[in-house]
């Protein structure tokens, strides 16, 4: 595991995708250069491993793009530790601050976020739009009304427990050093964030230290929802006061108002958010044990524009689409066209010629957790041959 994790690393270095550390000597944007994007990672995954791949992409298919990747903490392994263990809001305030540091991104940019990195994207446009200038906001999966059981272990975004699936699968005998990251520790960690959450989201041990009971929500007992939870209620303007007054910061609606466009892709077939109409902020009727949704244009969030979205979908700005499948799957061509050409290019629409003929097949076609596989593979192929593999042309490794 750790050849790998140090061969991805090399192979991080080598690329133009910054990491996470923003630049000790920034330059200024150009005003020529394309808009930068910033990725923030799903539960299980973390800042350097699958998500690379897509940072790749981006930068391959408008050259020049500047792509930062979420990093929590001070290296991947604890990276991926911080999807499941920390204080959202703390984590949330310390990416204001990296990313309000690195200079590249001051000119604005469009945020990506995958699953729970769709939600955490969010509160930081709300949070720090004094600071930020997010232009876009791109969530895919995202739990935006939070969930209503934990995110079902091995379904999310976890190319690096794919990667290291993959290698308990070979099983080639190796002493197993567990980095962190491994899918030994990412396991063992789901499994536990689960058993806590099933104890309890808002016992007070759980709720300040498990980030996917921070955006844990039982629409059978709101009220200790509001009461609790320490993220989710704040971010979605539900919040009540002790004299039982509902309110609303008003900040967040002048924020997320400042975006272009706030893009929402749900899954389909999506198994592991529940309910999976989180993702366009559908939710649970309340106390309705039925598991009747309530779509975002039928509640009063939206009627009463707390976060600003009526008047983002009145204006046009407000996109729900779908993926189809379950959590986390697309092909390379899906987030080409669907996110790429249709959200990122200035003007939208144009498509370079160049660099098309790779995009029929080859690793991304079954999607991150493919992909994670495939770079997993060439990297450990470098070492023994020099086969010309069009597939290691297409993502730049030399
Ligand atoms: C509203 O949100 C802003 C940005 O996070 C924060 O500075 C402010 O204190 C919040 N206001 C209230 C009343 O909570």
């Amino acid at each position: 595991m750790r050849v790998v994790l140090l061969a991805l690393a090399a192979l991080a270095l080598a690329s133009g995708v910054d990491a996470a550390t923003p630049t000790p000597t920034p330059r200024a944007r150009s005003s020529s250069s394309p808009t930068p994007v910033v990725l923030w990672h799903g539960m299980g995954d973390n800042c350097c491993m699958g998500i690379r791949g897509i940072g790749e992409l981006i930068a391959r298919e408008i050259p020049g793009t500047h792509v930062h990747s979420v990093m929590l903490g001070s290296n991947p392994a604890e990276d991926a530790y911080r999807g499941f263990v920390g204080d959202v809001n703390a984590q949330v305030e310390s990416q204001c601050e990296t990313l309000a540091l690195d200079a590249r991104l001051a000119g604005g940019f469009h945020a990506i976020g995958f699953s729970q990195g769709g939600q955490f994207l969010r509160a930081l446009a709300q949070r720090c739009g004094d600071r930020l200038n997010v232009r876009s906001l791109i969530t895919l999966g995202g739990q935006h009304q939070g969930v209503a059981a934990p995110p079902r272990c091995g379904g999310d975004a976890t190319a690096a427990a794919a990667a290291a699936e993959e290698e308990e699968e070979e099983d080639d005998g190796e002493e197993e050093e567990d980095d962190g990251a491994s899918s030994a520790s990412v396991g063992a960690l789901c499994r536990a964030m689960t058993d806590a959450i099933a104890r309890g989201a808002y016992a007070r041990f759980t709720r300040d230290r498990i980030v996917q009971a921070q955006y844990f929500k039982d629409a059978n007992d709101l009220a200790s929802y509001r009461k609790h939870n320490p993220f989710l209620p704040d971010v979605n303007n539900e919040l009540v006061d002790d004299g039982g007054e509902e309110t609303r910061n008003e900040t967040y609606r002048r924020n997320l108002l400042r975006l272009e466009k706030l893009v929402l892709f749900k899954w389909t077939d999506d198994t592991v958010v529940v309910p999976r109409e989180s993702s366009w902020f559908g939710t649970y009727a309340e106390n309705d044990r039925g598991g009747a949704i309530v779509p975002l244009r039928e509640q009063r969030m939206y009627a009463e524009d707390w976060l600003g979205l009526r008047a983002l979908d009145e204006a046009g700005r407000l996109k729900l689409l779908e993926i189809p499948g379950d959590h986390m799957t697309f092909t390379r061509e899906w987030f080409v066209t669907n996110v790429i050409d249709a959200h990122l290019r200035e003007g939208g629409g144009f498509k370079g010629a160049a660099g098309r003929w790779w995009l029929g097949g080859g690793p991304w076609r079954g999607g991150v957790r493919a992909f994670a596989r495939w770079l997993r593979g060439a990297t450990t192929r470098r070492r023994d041959d020099d086969d010309d593999d069009d597939d290691d042309d297409a993502y730049g490794i030399e």
